[in-house]
């Protein structure tokens, strides 16, 4: 899930500036081969796992050797369930697979060195608006000029992190869902200036990834969490004036609804300190939308460390 900050409401009706540095409309969306990934944690490990089994050459980056090879151990892991279901009757080519997949797989803690021979640098790493500024605006100095350069915030907006370098038209949002190797959707995000070329090789790269993108303005949450959060607060509140129980609510979006999980239960899985830091952004920006007012109860429970399930106890204790 996601955290959130918001951008300039106009933004959303900018139409995209033709090409910079490129001439013609000639020009087809580039082919994506060599992938770099910048964080290796949760979301950066499996954008990596999903891109090395579709066939691309993936340089995973962090900070230190200790955490890569974490990295690597949970996708080998994750890669031996997928093998499982998808090769139940062939475990030699599972296998082959796997072998395959950890080929096409390597690891740097230099980004520097690896950025000439890449094709799309996909950033995975700390929600951090001037960590993420000073990464792309170092790599925008080396990095080959069709280089493509993506963000996977899910809080910042993109332009605020592509002007750091002089490759506006190069740079778009790939924002992915967590587990990536297990959810189909990618929200692909155009700023102002995203060339339609890029645009169009971040659909296409999603795409070859087994994936659906959507396309999305540079707006506060983009599209599923723009309407995920105010619906989480929205039953918060509901709890907090006593129209229901949250043991209520939850069945009643999951029987009513269909939804798999309730508001309370899918709160304690992102986190209630991640959906505060989500509303508490969103608020700042636009303080008179109903819609990004927080709730009592939220920061009462993140005040006392309740964070839901990372920490044993949000709305629902599981210890
Ligand atoms: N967790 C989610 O459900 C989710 C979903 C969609 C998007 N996101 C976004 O994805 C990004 C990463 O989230 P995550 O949950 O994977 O975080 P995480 O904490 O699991 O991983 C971040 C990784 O980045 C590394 N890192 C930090 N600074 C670095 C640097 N300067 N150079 C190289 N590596 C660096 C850290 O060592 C860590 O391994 C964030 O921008 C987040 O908003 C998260």
């Amino acid at each position: 899930m996601s955290v959130g900050h918001i951008s300039t409401p106009t933004m959303a009706f900018c139409t995209r500036h033709v090409v910079r540095g490129f001439s013609s409309s000639a020009l087809r969306p580039a082919v994506i081969k060599h992938v770099m990934i910048i964080g290796g944690g949760q979301m950066g490990a499996g954008i990596a796992q999903v891109a090395a089994s579709t066939g691309h050459s993936v340089t995973l980056v962090d900070t230190s050797e200790e955490i890569l090879n974490k990295s690597v151990k949970g996708i080998e892991g994750s890669l031996k369930r997928v093998v499982k279901k998808k090769f139940a009757d062939k475990p030699e080519a599972g296998a082959e697979f796997i072998h395959k997949v950890l080929q096409s797989l390597s690891t740097s803690t230099h980004a520097e060195s690896v950025i000439q021979s890449s094709d799309l640098v996909v950033e995975a790493i700390v929600e951090n608006l001037k960590v993420k500024q000073e990464i792309f605006g170092r790599l925008d100095k080396l990095a080959p000029q069709h280089t493509i350069f993506a963000s996977n915030t899910s809080s910042l907006p993109i332009a605020d992190i592509a002007s750091s370098t002089s490759r506006l038209d190069r740079f778009g949002g790939l924002h992915f869902f967590n587990p990536v190797p297990m959810m189909k959707l990618v929200e692909v995000i155009a700023t102002p200036a995203t060339s339609q070329e890029t645009f169009d090789s971040l659909l296409n790269f999603s795409k070859v990834l087994g994936k659906t993108p959507v396309s999305c303005k540079d707006t506060p949450g983009f599209i599923v969490n723009r309407l995920l959060v105010p619906y989480m607060l929205e039953a918060v509140r509901l709890y907090e004036r006593g129209h229901g129980s949250k043991e209520d609510i939850d069945i009643a979006m999951k029987l009513g609804a269909g939804y798999p999980m309730g508001p309370f239960e899918l709160s304690d899985y992102v986190g209630l300190d991640t959906i505060k830091f989500i509303i508490d952004g969103w608020c700042e920006k636009d303080p008179g939308n109903p819609l990004f007012k927080s709730s009592e109860m939220l920061n009462k429970l993140v005040s006392e460390g309740k964070l839901g399930r990372k920490s044993g106890e949000g709305f629902y204790k599981y210890k």
